[in-house]
């Protein structure tokens, strides 16, 4: 039983396999906090439509994969409801319901949507992309969380969600609870081509269930300094995404220093470093596969968490969308 009957929700579009970056971001930070308090995890694969409405055919195919991927990093589904987002119509009508209370204008400023569009050369954003941030806040009033942890990229929308349910409470005396973020442990971890953030759609991505020799060829490719054109060239350290990542994943800090100092002097050659981040890569990942490896091995098991999750999370969207329903004095079929 969780010692706090605090919610929490987080989630992930169902875009592929999760990387490194969702690791650190927020994963970690779901798997130590998952016995405090009572948590939600959803598969939005509705969000995941706001920029592949045109590609659908691994949608089915990558919610599996995210589950799969919560399965092995630790994620206990006994402990926790995980769902299927388009499989609750309710988040639907509280959408519906929230649109009213945002303005384009200010979701039109959001920052993240700038990205998404000049990351994917999308002049003219859809109505569903824009109103992306009220579909979050839908999520997060379905299951009344108190806390959200997401990654740094995710905090626009998070205000966003706090604004409205808190133009919400005050419109229709309703005490939605306004939730919290849980920031992860390394706010924004770079791509491997030096990029400030890894993502799919960049190209730039290790993936949890990537094979050893997968990650090893990657590093191997990794963006260092630009300007070091010799082992024996001073190198810089501040910046250089190798060692960005030997500050997050290495757990022998006297080693990093050591290279680091090597590095700087002209004294280790970009390989050798690179080969050091390829073994601790690989030990951080190696339990993750193989934990993968066996949850895939039944699949039954899948099929088994999300129909248990979806369920459940459909009671607690009942009873949500009741309580807003009468808060906003819609007519309830006991009126007619
Ligand atoms: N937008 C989130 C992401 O891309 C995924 C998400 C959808 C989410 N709904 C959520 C995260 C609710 C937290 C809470 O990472």
């Amino acid at each position: 039983m969780p010692w706090s009957d605090k919610r929490v929700l987080s989630g992930d579009r169902p875009s592929g396999k999760l990387h490194l970056g969702h690791l650190v971001g927020t994963l970690r930070n779901r798997v130590r906090l998952q016995d405090q308090y009572k948590w939600f995890f959803v598969v939005a694969d509705l969000h995941a439509l706001t920029t592949e409405y045109q590609h659908t055919e691994d949608l089915k195919r990558n919610v599996r994969e995210v589950v799969l991927d919560y399965l092995s990093v630790g994620i206990d589904p006994d402990k926790s409801t995980i769902y299927v987002q388009s499989l609750i119509p309710e988040v639907a009508e509280i959408f519906v319901l929230f649109s009213m209370l945002a303005t384009v204008n200010r979701l039109q400023r959001i920052p993240t949507l700038k990205d998404v569009m000049r990351d994917r050369h999308i002049t003219k954003p859809s109505l569903g992309l824009l109103s992306y941030p009220v579909l979050q806040a839908a999520d997060i009033v379905m299951v009344r969380a108190d806390f959200v942890p997401v990654g740094e990229d995710q905090a626009p929308h998070l205000e966003v969600t706090r604004e409205l349910i808190r133009r919400f409470n005050r419109l229709y005396g309703a005490s939605l609870p306004v939730p919290d973020m849980i920031p992860g442990d390394v706010p924004s971890l770079p791509g491997t081509d030096g990029q400030a953030k890894m993502s799919k759609s960049l190209g730039n991505a290790i993936y949890l269930s990537d094979d050893a020799e997968t990650v090893t060829h990657k590093v191997f490719r990794m963006y260092t300094d630009s300007a070091r054109v010799h082992a024996t060239t001073p190198g810089h350290v501040d910046g250089n995404p190798v060692f960005m990542y030997h500050d997050v994943f290495n757990p022998d800090k006297a080693e990093v220093e050591t290279m680091k100092n090597a590095y700087l002097a002209g004294q280790i050659p970009d390989v050798e470093v690179k080969k050091r981040l390829a073994l601790v890569l690989n030990q951080v990942l190696g339990p993750i596969r193989e934990s993968r490896k066996r949850f895939a091995a039944h699949p039954g098991i899948v099929d088994r968490v999300l129909s248990d999750g979806t369920k459940a999370a459909r009671v607690e969207a009942r009873q949500t969308l009741a309580m807003i329903k009468e808060a906003t004095r819609l007519p309830s079929l006991a009126d007619q």
